[in-house]
């Protein structure tokens, strides 16, 4: 087949006073996209990064869970924080709070289906009611005009399939001054399950004059050069095919840029990455945190390469941190003498129901 560039699909884009430097992003996906993994993904070839989400509710600020997430110590700009809650005047105070420690960015979540968010009425729960999402949104921008910080918006389709109400929302929110929207093709009601659908995307991009990202289920560089082709919309969000493949970016980026898929990374180079992904991730947590929370990346990381499983369940029994750390080293050595590059994985789409799973323990 003649390779196919669409250098047209890949270009910087302006959000308030920043260049981001492509339009390829990484989620927010919370106990994921902390700072090492957001770190990471930029290095690789995403343009742009959004925080786990942090709650609204004052009195967990200073958790330890959240003040890690308001830690974005040498994460390059601009540093997006987005934030979840039910109250106008709370989350206009959570914006505030989060752009005194660092944040330059803040995004709403109205897209996060974790059960722990929607009782409380927060996250793509609050698509059910347009008057409050709206107040929400004009609370937040309200608090962050005066410091020259972008709001920016991310929800899913609608609340079900028989209320897509993704467009209406976003028409008020452009209207409000909401720098950016980004949707997931996906309704409330549907979880992880199902596919995503792009139609309401395009709808969205159609309508509002700002930047409209598409997200949902793009988990190769083909799928996302066809969610661009097929919706007009400015960048594409990836989550789950960036859990432990955080190249993916790179290699979207290659794709649109010269219509051939890149060569896969050499293992050396994975390797590298994923040590000092650990090294951060044990620098952040702790090492007897971080020894545990670290087993879901190198399980993604290692997932369907010749081995993987047999290492993962071996890993999972590792209790000291430096000795994970050598497990992965030395695993890797391994590897690297059989496959100088890494072995292709292919898309396997029972792994995005299940990574997605995770949500309602990490959210
Ligand atoms: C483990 C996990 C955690 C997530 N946490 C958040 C979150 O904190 N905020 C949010 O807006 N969306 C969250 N999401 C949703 C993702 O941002 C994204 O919209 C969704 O996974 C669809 O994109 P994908 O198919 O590329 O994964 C989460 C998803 C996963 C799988």
């Amino acid at each position: 087949m003649a390779a196919c560039p669409t250098p047209h699909l890949l270009h910087p884009l302006r959000l308030g006073r920043f260049e981001l430097p492509n339009n390829l992003f990484a989620a927010p996906m919370a106990g994921v996209t902390d700072r090492p993994f957001r770190v990471l993904c930029k290095r690789l070839g995403a343009g742009y990064a959004v925080s786990e989400m942090v709650t609204s509710q004052r009195a967990l600020w200073a958790s330890l869970k959240t003040s890690r997430r308001a830690d974005h110590a040498g994460e390059p700009a601009p540093i997006a924080v987005q934030i979840a809650g039910t109250d106008p005047a709370e989350m206009a105070d959570a914006a505030r709070y989060n752009i005194d420690r660092g944040a330059q960015i803040i995004d709403i979540n109205m897209g996060c289906p974790a059960k722990k968010v929607c009782t409380r009425w927060a996250g793509s729960a609050l698509m059910q009611d347009e008057p409050l999402a709206l107040a929400i949104v004009e609370a937040v921008v309200a608090a962050c005009a005066p410091r020259g910080v972008p709001v920016t918006l991310k929800m899913r389709s609608g609340w079900c399939a028989a209320e897509r109400n993704a467009l209406r929302i976003a028409r008020g929110a452009e209207a409000a001054g909401i720098a950016m929207v980004t949707v997931h093709g996906r309704t409330r009601e549907q979880g992880y399950g199902g596919v995503a659908e792009y139609d309401t995307v395009a709808a969205v991009k159609a309508a509002l004059r700002i930047p409209v990202v598409a997200n949902g289920d793009i988990d190769t560089p083909a799928k996302a050069r066809a969610v661009l082709q097929a919706t007009g919309a400015d960048a594409v969000m990836i989550g789950r095919a960036a859990q432990g493949r955080p190249w993916v970016f790179g290699e979207i980026a290659h794709f649109l840029a010269r219509g051939t898929p890149a060569v896969a990374p050499a293992t050396r180079d994975v390797q590298r990455w994923l040590l000092e992904h650990l090294r951060d991730h044990h620098a952040l947590y702790g090492e007897a945190a971080g020894l545990r929370s670290a087993r879901k990346h190198i399980g993604w990381a290692v997932r369907g390469l010749p081995g993987g499983e047999a290492f993962r369940t071996q890993m999972n029994a590792i209790d000291d941190a430096q000795a994970q750390r050598r497990a992965l080293q030395g695993w890797f050595d391994a590897l690297a003498e059989r496959h100088p590059r890494l072995p292709r994985v292919e898309a396997d789409p029972a792994a995005n129901d299940e990574r997605g799973a995770q949500v309602a323990v990490a959210a």
